[in-house]
């Protein structure tokens, strides 16, 4: 089978915000502690961070990392993580059931921070507390020095402000499984009221609302509305949750997964601007899809693990080809979406459902979903271009006409180069690709990379971590201005040119 595409350069999506190669850090599992902290470790610096981890986070280019949750920070008092480390108490968290030491607070995340050139996404607990402790940390964490918290930050040896600009009114408020968990008119209200509080003590923060937890809530939509209609003026953007699983061993309908990202995202930006346009405004909400992962591999055997352990193992995901491939095609999804998605983060980063692992006193490994991140993180910076494409389609269980095809280029003025990302969903054709690049002036290929060819359920493992890597293809793909080559069936693939 065949199909043509061609890229323009007058074709632009949007310029990308970095910030869509975000990432999400939360006190879970083993995603803090041994994960990016353990001290003891042979590859620990005086601190506790493992400098292994380090590495591979900072070659992923993250930068902007969710923290300290997730359902954990409902039930979160920021004030137990900050100061002396010998008086923070112990707690038992309610969202995960484990015992936390506070042992990693907001100085330590911020000084790891520092070592992978990130900033943090500071989520604010909504559940089981509410504007004033919201207010009291942007009064410690931005506020220069003159009051009570500012003053007492001061005191805890940190003189500067962490001036951290993006923040998350809660988490996932709409879940019943969440701690303090809200109608969406109880939530509208006090995220509008936490918000214009929190702008009062800093102007210059970014505020991000909670949309729903998940495509398939049964509140979703309702949800979006209602939210904004409470608190639009107050809040730059809303969030997308969303986690993918192979549940019903049914490959060919989970590879077109990025269908069902593409119709959450387009739904709710058009449930954004039809609040804007019932409240007259000329404001824009953009999206924020601060969790979106596979995750469903530990679901049932996490069921096991016992209450309040400090740190259990816990969602250790181990991710196989096919989760790969999906992943590779979520961000090729959030690309053509980036017009309105602005933040994204890939949740998580080490551990917990995570490109990075590490074994408890052992060594740090990449997983397969690793790769297409990196990849994508890389080189897809710039403007977005929207590819044009005919393909053919087919139908699956959970989808009618699918494209075979997914795909988007992005263009680096700095670099003066064109990347284009390309996925083939289908599990059964290799299909031959004529890109006409006349539109961009390119005169080489300088990279062509694919993740293809492995068994569906190959994962890489600690004892084996290099069982599914990328393949680096030839580069005489490109003559006459346009690209002839043959994409392989179940495919991810990375093509750069100049
Ligand atoms: O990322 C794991 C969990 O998934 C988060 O804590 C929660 O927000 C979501 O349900």
């Amino acid at each position: 089978k065949k199909a043509n595409m061609s890229i323009d350069r007058m074709n632009k999506i949007s310029d990308i915000d970095d910030r869509i190669y975000g990432s999400f850090i939360e006190h879970l599992g083993r995603a803090v502690y041994n994960g990016i902290y353990e001290p003891g470790h042979p590859a620990a610096d005086e601190r506790g961070f493992r400098k292994d981890v380090i590495q591979l986070v900072k070659e992923l280019k993250v930068p902007i990392i969710r923290y300290p949750g997730g359902n954990f920070v409902s039930g979160f008092n920021w004030e137990d993580s900050v100061g002396p480390k010998e008086n923070r108490p112990k707690r038992l968290d309610l969202a995960w059931f484990t015992t936390e030491t506070n042992e990693v607070g907001m100085q330590e995340f911020d000084d790891w921070l520092k070592e992978v050139d990130s900033q943090m996404m500071l989520a604010v607990n909504l559940g089981t507390r509410g504007a004033d402790a919201a207010r009291n940390l942007v009064e410690y964490c931005n506020h220069k020095g003159g009051s009570y918290y500012s003053d007492l930050r001061i005191e805890h040896g940190r003189k500067d402000p962490y001036k951290i600009k993006t923040w998350c009114l809660g988490n996932e408020m709409d879940g019943p499984w969440q701690m303090g968990h809200k109608t969406a008119y109880e939530y509208g209200r006090l995220a509008n009221e936490t918000a214009k509080m929190m702008r009062w003590v800093d102007p210059d923060i970014e505020l991000v609302a909670c949309g729903s937890s998940k495509m398939v809530m049964p509140t979703f939509a309702d949800w979006e509305a209602t939210v904004l209609t409470e608190a639009y003026d107050e809040v730059d953007y809303i969030s997308l949750h969303n986690y993918w699983g192979n549940f019903d061993k049914d490959t060919e309908s989970y590879l077109a997964g990025g269908i069902l990202m593409d119709d959450f995202i387009k739904s709710v930006v058009a449930i954004c601007d039809y609040v804007k346009a019932k409240k007259r405004s000329r404001k824009k909400i953009n999206l924020s899809f601060d969790e979106w992962n596979v995750w469903y591999h530990t679901k049932e055997s996490d069921k096991q693990i016992e209450h309040w352990l400090q740190a259990p193992p816990r969602l250790e995901d181990i991710y196989n080809f096919e989760d790969a491939l999906l992943v590779g095609d979520l961000l090729i999804t959030l690309l053509k979406n980036s017009d309105r998605v602005k933040m994204a983060c890939l949740a998580q980063l080490v551990n917990v459902i995570a490109p990075i692992m590490t074994e408890t006193g052992g060594k740090a490994w990449k997983q397969t979903i690793y790769y297409p991140f990196y990849y994508t993180s890389v080189y897809g910076r710039g403007e977005a271009l929207r590819v044009s494409l005919e393909c053919p389609k087919f139908d699956c269980r959970q989808y009618t006409d699918v494209p075979m095809l997914d795909s988007v280029a992005v263009y680096n003025k700095e670099q003066e180069t064109v990347t284009l990302f390309v996925m083939n969903r289908s599990m059964e054709e290799d299909l031959e690709v004529c890109c006409d690049l006349r539109g961009i002036g390119a005169d080489r290929c300088i990279g062509n990379v694919a993740l293809e060819g492995y068994g569906f359920k190959a994962a890489n493992t600690a004892d084996c971590p290099e069982q599914v890597v990328p393949v680096h293809k030839p580069e005489n793909i490109l003559e006459d201005g346009h690209m002839r080559t043959v994409v392989s069936k179940a495919s991810w693939n990375m093509y750069r040119f100049h």
